[in-house]
């Protein structure tokens, strides 16, 4: 063996497999130098047993052993780990042995006598392609485990948006339900308003009736006794001045005051009839605010609604404001008409309680080929800019704890919506306060299905 060159030391454990002693010792004694640690075994299932706790990085290995030869070990070994470095000592280049190693992925071989050389050189190259193999290893896992980790952001990823789609749909769903409440809320309102109108109008047509057709008659019969009254003037014009009759009946005349009487009977009477009249309306008007009778979709007139309405808030309205009333020419519009008596009488009651003291409100309508518009002005305070936008919210309110509950704007604003409309709104503090409701003059037949 030649040991002319000292190469370095190689970073490697060498498991030795032969069962010659003498070779055994020759390649301890050398490999002892050049690599980090190197053990023996003297036969295949040893090496086996070896190689299974130890994992060096080489193994060198004789084929002729006894109990197991190389090539048995060194198949058991190449199917445990595919990539062993395992170093096959052959007698001759020839042997057919040697060629079943090859065939078996064995990587090298070195022939007797072994020229150390090339065994280190054979250890080297071993150690070296064993770390190639290992890098290619770690490569490939470090890839499949960044692909498995980009396939678990990509998933989270997709969780998390079906997460966000949930929670907007959620959003959506409880708005919806607060919407529905708040529909609820009304409708209740509304059915009770509704039934306590047609049970008052009910009540108070009645004696209203028998009141007015006895004004009538009371009016006939006061006609009457008039005419026969002024005949027993005449006739008592025509007795002379100084007939104790005629100054008896001078006397009661005057302290009855029967002049007077003649005159302000009729306008009693007249006044009284007024008075029925009027009672009349107002049962009438509470008829068409409630429409008990119209709880679908129909053609309506709407300033007969602002009137009714207007007659029915006149207790709010008319110590506060004078109403000035700007009418354009307007079609009816197909509308749930006590719903929209409602949006009126919220908007004209928050008119009036924005004016502290006395101002006027301003009703205006217009209309164009496809919308109405109503407006309606106030001078009252006016609204903050900061609150602007909160006015529609439920519960938003700046009025005193038990004066509002601060829903009414936000059921205008779904009953509104309901009829495919908008509502505007436009304050400047100190001035007054303009809201402005846009309605569809048709609504669209797939809206009636769905309303209806
Ligand atoms: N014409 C207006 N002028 C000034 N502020 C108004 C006017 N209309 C509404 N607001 C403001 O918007 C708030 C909300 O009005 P909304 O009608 O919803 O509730 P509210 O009037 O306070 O109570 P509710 O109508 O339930 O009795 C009011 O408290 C008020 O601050
Ligand atoms: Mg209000």
């Amino acid at each position: 063996m030649d040991t002319q060159r000292v190469p370095e030391v190689i970073q490697a454990r060498v498991l030795v497999v032969d069962d010659d002693p003498i070779l055994q010792a020759q390649l301890m004694h050398l490999l002892g130098k050049f690599v980090t640690e190197v053990r023996v075994a003297g036969n295949g299932a040893d090496g086996l047993a070896l190689w299974r706790e130890w994992q060096p990085n080489v193994t060198l290995t004789d084929i002729l052993m006894p109990v197991m030869d190389g090539l048995e070990m060194s198949l058991a070994i190449k199917a445990e780990d595919p990539d062993a470095q395992i170093v096959v000592i052959t007698a001759d280049r020839a042997d057919a042995n040697l060629r079943q190693a090859l065939d078996i992925g064995v990587e090298r071989y070195i022939t007797k006598p072994v020229d150390v050389h090339l065994l280190l050189d054979a250890i080297r190259k071993c150690v070296r392609d064993r770390r190639h193999s290992d890098e290619l290893h770690l490569a490939r896992q470090v890839a499949e485990l960044t692909q498995q980790l980009q396939r678990q952001l990509a998933d989270k990823e997709r969780a998390e948006a079906a997460l966000q789609r949930e929670k907007a749909e959620q959003q959506v769903l409880i708005q919806k339900l607060e919407e529905a409440h708040n529909q609820l809320l009304q409708s209740e309102k509304m059915a009770s308003l509704g039934q306590l109108a047609a049970g008052v109008a009910h009540e108070i047509n009645n004696p209203v009736g028998f009141v007015s057709s006895n004004l009538g008659t009371l009016r006939t019969y006061a006609e009457r006794l008039l005419a026969v009254m002024a005949i027993y003037e005449k006739v008592i014009a025509a007795l002379p001045a100084d007939s104790v009759y005629r100054q008896m009946i001078e006397q009661a005349r005057q302290a009855a005051d029967v002049d007077y009487l003649k005159e302000d009977m009729l306008t009693l009477i007249r006044e009284s009839a007024e008075g029925v009249t009027r009672v009349r309306q107002i049962v009438l008007d509470l008829k068409v605010f409630s429409h008990v009778d119209a709880v679908e979709w129909q053609a309506t007139d709407l300033h007969r609604c602002i009137d009714s309405t207007l007659n029915l808030a006149a207790h709010a309205i008319k110590y506060k404001a004078e109403v000035v009333k700007d009418y354009g020419d307007i079609p009816d519009v197909e509308c749930l008409p006590a719903q929209l008596n409602q949006v009126l009488l919220n908007l004209l009651v928050n008119a009036a309680q924005a004016i502290e003291t006395q101002g006027t409100i301003t009703i205006r309508t217009s209309a164009d080929a496809d919308e109405v518009r109503i407006a309606i002005s106030d001078t009252g305070c006016g609204i903050a800019p900061e609150h602007l936008n909160r006015v529609f919210d439920p519960f938003f309110t700046t009025k005193p704890v038990g004066t509002g509950t601060g829903l009414g704007l936000s059921i205008t604003y779904s009953i509104v919506r309901k009829h495919h409309g908008r509502i505007e709104v436009e304050s400047e503090p100190g001035k007054g306060t303009t809201f402005r409701v846009i309605l569809p003059i048709r609504q669209a037949p797939v809206a009636e299905a769905v309303a209806a």
